[in-house]
């Protein structure tokens, strides 16, 4: 069952219905101003980080799920609805959202009145815009009210959902409305005294006056003072009142969906005083048979230095001229239009870096549109804010965020670097590094603290995947401090040796690199044993003493070791390159001979020492992780063709069909076999989970396509396909009722075989997923990969995909790739380059700004 359709032309997907399996949500904003945005108007706003920073309020755990977000009330001769459907679920004529690249568009309509809403956020800009046009399509005239809502957050997220003795006393305003201003607090009466016989507010002569008009509600608290930021909500058109305190326009006893004053038809003129401060504007409009109006709504985060913060410091009346300039800027649709053209355009030129023509058009879709989108939307989240993310859970992850980056650094080349800087200034000097950062901040989270053993090796991995892609050598030289210390800088270099080092002087008894708190798998604690209810897996003490291993960062090792001796080759650093290449070399061998358990690769060594993920284990006998990592890293590869013997006896061959006879299920492969049952206190958070879901035995995507393209490293492109298609949203879109969260982005996680909701996903968007699915796909199916002196071209798709063109846009210049693919197994390009043919698969870099054609032939 589906519940709309994608729409390639305008990179849209399309959603008809409001009533989703789930909210099927967008994200708007690509530098510092994000907002989240659900196909029924739901969602919130935040400049940069969505705990610290957060201009709208979100309810987690409500009921029904999302009602808070961006409305417009409409009152058309008594008749109150909501376009989006939510929050007043009035049925609607007829109801579309349209998911874009940094936009939406809802439209509803209902007794012969449209109201069509596109939002966005500017390039370059700190601010949310709407344009709504509301559309006359009956044939009488209408006189219409609407009402735009938007309820404010204490910006603190966390502190604004708990500290209500403090926060309830807070709230400030200032409205700014047909050039006067209204600001909190009783009039002075002639006396000195305050007159109470008076409104709760004060009319004050506009320091500003007549730069603006139109109506703007200025969300001020805390500004008088340590914050020097504040938010407006504004329309570009006069207004017949407004109400900025949030029980005078719902009504104390009302859901929100019943709000009062639209149901009335006036606002109350209310200055929030305290308690729950809202912005909310009513427009009266006359539309003529078939006419439509458009009006702009603006909804900004405003800065001010300090020696710009007040117009008028005795009376706490702030500075709007920031303000002022930016509804300047957005006061017309037309330059809304124009923001939104922009953006479009941003778009056509991101994503035209790697683009594929295919004979699949589901393949081709999430290529060229959707993977390439939410690795922006990762890169810019990682896992912080989404509708499973609260936003005021987790910060940056050193190793989600290098991980993210492979997927997105194609994209814009200068924030990866960027990143990665920030990244590496968060390493401690003997190579850990902290778990997480803040954003806002850019250090190192103290609560969560270090000791995940694979995250040193993931730094590597992001560089290596920005020099390939860049050429930019001169990073490596880059000062970094450590742990933000400033005089601590050294070489990225440095910084990377001594993640490097970091493995080599942590391993265990079996030559396997030791665990930590946990590997990529957060919730693999071998050395944690909690027995205390709640107590937190990821920060509690560890125990000391064990001898706890990792064969997934084993593998990892090797695959990055070598990222690491290519580096050093290439500074000329030879002696340090074959120190590091006999050190992946032992590594190598203790995975084979001790991580290797006759037919899959082990898991890892408990805190005692014994096995984990052995054919003697009764639940957990087999995990993913190390055998699509294992073989990635070509560990046990004897052959690349699948269909030979060395390739069926070799332990990569053994590893992989294992995974298919025991991980394989048609939604896609969990992460072990058997879940288990019972806690085990000697594993610790993967058995929390009841079996099927999240770590334990569910479908935890992010790792799936690392045995998808170890199929493609031995030859065995038609799995590999397979393999992807399992989890790709648009070929399961068709079965939408069953995965219930949005067919356009990936998500965490999909229900395994041994949930009852087997093939129910859960946690969309924020998922490394995004990444390695857009690396899986771009680099190794249709097998375009950047490398260092050239761009590898090695497709292993299989038969379905027989010819198709890629077009290739790196270091500046273009690669137009046609392919000719029989599909075979173990088949092999052979290329031209410019009608040439030449040996191997290497296409060398060509000099910016030329094209070069390329054919492969397998
Ligand atoms: C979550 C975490 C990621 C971790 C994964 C597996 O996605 O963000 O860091 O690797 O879970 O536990
Ligand atoms: C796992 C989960 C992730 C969570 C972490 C800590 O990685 O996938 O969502 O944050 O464990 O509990």
């Amino acid at each position: 069952m589906k519940f709309g359709h994608f729409d390639d032309a305008n990179r849209e997907y399309v959603i008809d219905t409001p009533k989703t399996p789930y909210p099927w949500i967008n994200y708007l904003g690509s530098q510092e101003y994000f907002a989240l945005i659900s196909n029924t108007g739901g969602g919130y706003s935040f400049f940069r980080d969505a705990k610290m920073r957060r201009l709208l309020r979100y309810r987690y755990n409500n009921i029904p799920t999302d009602i808070g977000g961006r409305y417009t009330f409409i009152n058309d001769a008594g008749d109150v609805w909501t376009p989006t459907w939510l929050p007043v679920k009035a049925d609607l004529d007829h109801y579309e959202c349209r998911h874009g690249m940094g936009y939406s568009t809802i439209t509803g309509e209902r007794n012969g009145l449209k109201v069509s809403t596109t939002y966005l956020v500017p390039l370059g800009e700190t601010a949310e815009l709407q344009k709504i046009t509301f559309t006359n399509t009956s044939n009488a005239a209408k006189d219409i009210k609407a009402f735009p809502y938007v309820e404010f957050c204490l910006w603190n997220a966390e502190d604004d959902q708990t500290n209500y003795q403090r926060n309830l006393s807070l709230a400030e305003v200032e409205v700014e409305r047909n050039g006067k201003l209204l600001v909190t607090g009783r009039p002075v009466a002639a006396d000195g005294n305050r007159d109470s016989s008076r409104p709760a507010y004060t009319e004050v002569s506009d320091p500003d006056a007549g730069s603006f008009t139109g109506a703007a509600i200025y969300h001020k608290t805390e500004y008088r003072e340590r914050r020097d930021h504040y938010a407006v909500f504004a329309v570009n058109v006069l207004t017949e009142g407004f109400d900025t305190d949030r029980d005078s326009f719902v009504g104390l006893y009302n859901y929100l969906g019943e709000a009062q004053v639209p149901r009335e038809g006036h606002c109350n003129d209310s200055i929030a005083s305290g308690w729950y401060p809202i912005g909310a504007h009513e427009i009266h409009l006359t539309l003529a048979p078939g006419e439509s109006k458009d009006i702009v709504v603006v909804l900004g985060y405003v800065e001010n230095p300090d020696a710009e913060k007040w117009a008028d410091d005795a009376h706490q009346i702030i500075n709007k001229k920031r303000a002022h300039e930016l509804l300047a800027r957005f006061s017309t649709p037309e330059k809304f239009d124009a923001a939104l053209a922009a953006l479009k355009v941003y778009w056509t030129e991101l994503l035209s870096k790697y683009k594929v023509k295919s004979t699949d058009e589901k393949l081709d879709r999430m290529v060229n549109i959707w993977n390439q989108y939410q690795c922006m939307v990762t890169f810019n989240m990682s896992r912080s804010a989404s509708y499973f993310e609260t936003g005021i859970g987790r910060g940056m992850g050193f190793r989600d965020s290098n991980q993210d980056l492979l997927g997105f650094v194609h994209l814009v080349p200068e924030r990866a670097r960027e990143r990665i800087i920030d990244i590496a200034s968060t390493q401690f000097p003997d190579g850990s590094a902290y778990h997480q950062y803040q954003p806002l901040t850019k250090r190192g989270n103290h609560n969560l603290g270090s000791g995940f053993n694979d995250d040193p090796m993931w730094l590597v991995a992001g560089v290596a995947g920005y020099i390939k892609e860049t050429g930019d050598w001169g990073i490596l030289k880059e000062p970094v401090p450590f742990d933000n210390e400033p005089g601590s800088e050294q070489p990225l270099m440095e910084h990377l040796k001594r993640s490097f080092d970091f493995v080599v002087n942590h391993l265990g008894p079996h030559g396997l690199p030791l665990i930590g708190r946990a590997d990529w798998n957060d919730c693999l604690n071998l050395n944690c044993f909690s027995t205390t209810p709640g107590e937190s897996f990821q920060t509690t003490e560890n125990q000391a003493g064990g001898v706890a291993e990792s064969t997934f960062i084993g593998a990892q090792f090797v695959l990055y070791g070598k990222d690491y001796a290519a580096l050093c080759d290439h500074l000329g650093q030879h002696d340090e390159a074959n120190r590091a290449r006999a050190e992946v070399d032992k590594m190598r061998e203790n995975m084979l001979k001790h991580g290797w358990d006759g037919n899959w690769f082990l898991r890892a060594y408990d805190y005692y020492g014994d096995p984990v993920g052995t054919h003697n284990d009764k639940e957990g006998q087999i995990w993913i992780e190390p055998q699509g990592f294992a073989v990635m890293a070509g560990i046990g590869v004897d052959s690349t063709d699948p269909t030979s013997q060395a390739y069926q006896s070799s332990p990569a061959g053994k590893a992989l069909a294992s995974v298919d006879k025991y991980l394989n299920t048609p939604h896609g492969m969990v992460l072990q076999y058997p879940a288990y049952t019972t806690y085990q206190v000697r594993l610790g958070e993967v058995s929390t989970y009841p079996p099927g879901y999240k770590e334990n035995g569910g479908i935890f995507c992010h790792n799936n396509p690392w045995v998808t393209i170890a199929e493609t490293v031995v030859g065995n492109g038609a799995k590999a396909f397979d393999l992807y298609k399992q989890i790709t949203p648009a070929y399961r879109e068709d079965i939408s009722e069953v995965h219930r969260l949005e067919p356009y982005v990936y998500a965490q996680m999909i229900a395994g075989k041994e949930a009852p909701k087997h093939g129910e996903a859960k946690n969309s968007w924020l998922t490394g997923t995004a990444a390695w699915n857009f690396v899986t796909v771009s680099q190794y199916l249709l097998g375009i990969r950047p490398d260092y002196d050239g761009l590898i071209v090695d497709p292993q798709i299989g038969p379905d995909v027989p010819d198709f063109e890629v077009t290739r846009v790196c270091r500046g210049a273009t690669y137009h790739i046609k392919v000719h693919n029989s599909g075979q197994p173990g088949a092999r390009a052979t290329l031209t380059v410019d009608g040439k043919p030449i040996e191997g698969r290497l296409v060398p870099y060509a000099a910016p700004g030329s094209t070069v054609e390329v054919t492969a032939t397998l």
